[in-house]
């Protein structure tokens, strides 16, 4: 397939790009910059100068395309506007390869964040829809379901649409912003690693490479309107976490009481998230495209050195 990859500089586009190479596709990368292009081709891709902004040019090169992997985000806006603001940015977006593709069945996948929360009393699956943006989710993952829905919504217009749910932590050696390096970084800076109260709540994760091969697996045979789960880890306690960060940096692991998470020097902006639980299947994704996670486990990666360059201390 002539396929369309948006993101691809990112942390998961520059695994996919690879990886639908290695398959025989051939990928148009999106770049906004020169340096970008630069990354673009460094990694087999045809650039396409292009702008999210610029939603006439998406239409466009999505129209040229046999298919779109949609993995860009306005990451600028965080700042100011945090993830309601980025995740309303997306939608726009979408609709223009709605636009673009409708009536066509070419696929789009785009990215998708595991956000179900612990208050299903079970592990969330595929057939789970996006939760709701409600106010009680404000600020956390959650805002990103709009986004799900919106890509969804599209398999009825005859775009072969799917949404892959990546996992909370996606690691690899790409990977320099995710909640990761966050918390090592935390733990450098305070002398200690650390969890939330009894850090029982369970975290999932997926190595980035396996999430490549399962946005390709997505283009290729996904049916439309269908969530897939980009998770190897299905629950791993928030405490073993840490423990793992503080053995690798040869600093004591301590609890944060609930009530003092917010306090300087702990968690900020993501104190409502490190407190969730987050259990997550991923049967359904493996079963139905055969999708098998072969990379290193998330504690497995975190012996591989690449995120403490440094050693231990
Ligand atoms: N990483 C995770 O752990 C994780 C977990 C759950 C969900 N997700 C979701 O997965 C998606 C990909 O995340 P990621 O971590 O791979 O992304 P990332 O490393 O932050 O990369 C963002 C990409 O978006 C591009 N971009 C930003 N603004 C743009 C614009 N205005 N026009 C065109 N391109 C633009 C960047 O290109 P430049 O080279 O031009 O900067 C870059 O390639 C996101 O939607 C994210 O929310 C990620």
């Amino acid at each position: 397939m002539r396929v369309l990859v948006t993101g691809g500089t990112g942390h998961s586009g520059s695994y996919i790009i690879p990886e639908l190479i290695a398959a025989g596709h051939e990928v148009t990368g999106l770049a906004r910059s020169d340096a970008s292009a630069a990354a673009l081709s460094a990694l087999g891709a045809t650039v396409r100068r292009g702008d999210l902004q610029d939603l006439d040019g998406l239409k466009e090169a999505a129209a040229d395309s046999d298919g779109v992997i949609h993995v860009a985000h306005r990451q600028d806006l965080l700042p100011t506007g945090g993830i309601n603001a980025v995740a309303a940015a997306e939608i726009p977006v979408m609709l223009a390869y709605g636009e673009a593709l409708a009536g066509t069945g070419k696929p789009l996948v785009a990215a998708g964040s595991i956000g179900s929360s612990g208050q299903l009393g079970r592990p969330a699956t595929e057939e789970d829809p996006a939760l709701l943006v409600g106010d009680e989710h404000k600020g956390t993952l959650h805002a990103r379901n709009v986004v799900e829905t919106t890509v969804i919504g599209l398999a009825e217009q005859g775009v072969r649409s799917s949404v892959v749910r990546i996992a909370n932590i996606s690691h690899g050696t790409s990977d320099r912003a995710g909640f990761l390096p966050m918390l090592i970084a935390l733990a450098k800076q305070n002398g200690f690693a650390s969890y939330p109260g009894a850090g029982t709540n369970l975290w999932n994760a997926v190595h980035t490479r396996d999430l490549a091969s399962l946005f390709r697996l997505a283009l290729e045979k996904g049916e439309a309107g269908s969530y897939w789960h980009a998770v190897e880890d299905e629950g791993i306690p928030f405490r073993e976490i840490a423990e793992a960060i503080g053995s690798r940096l040869d600093l004591p692991v301590v609890s944060i009481p609930m009530d003092e998470l917010m306090l300087p020097g702990h968690y900020g902006f993501i104190a409502n998230i490190v407190t969730k639980s987050y259990p997550v299947s991923n049967n359904i994704t493996r079963r139905t495209l055969g999708w098998e996670p072969t990379q290193p486990s998330l504690l497995a990666d975190l012996d591989n050195g690449h995120y403490f360059p440094e050693g231990r201390s």
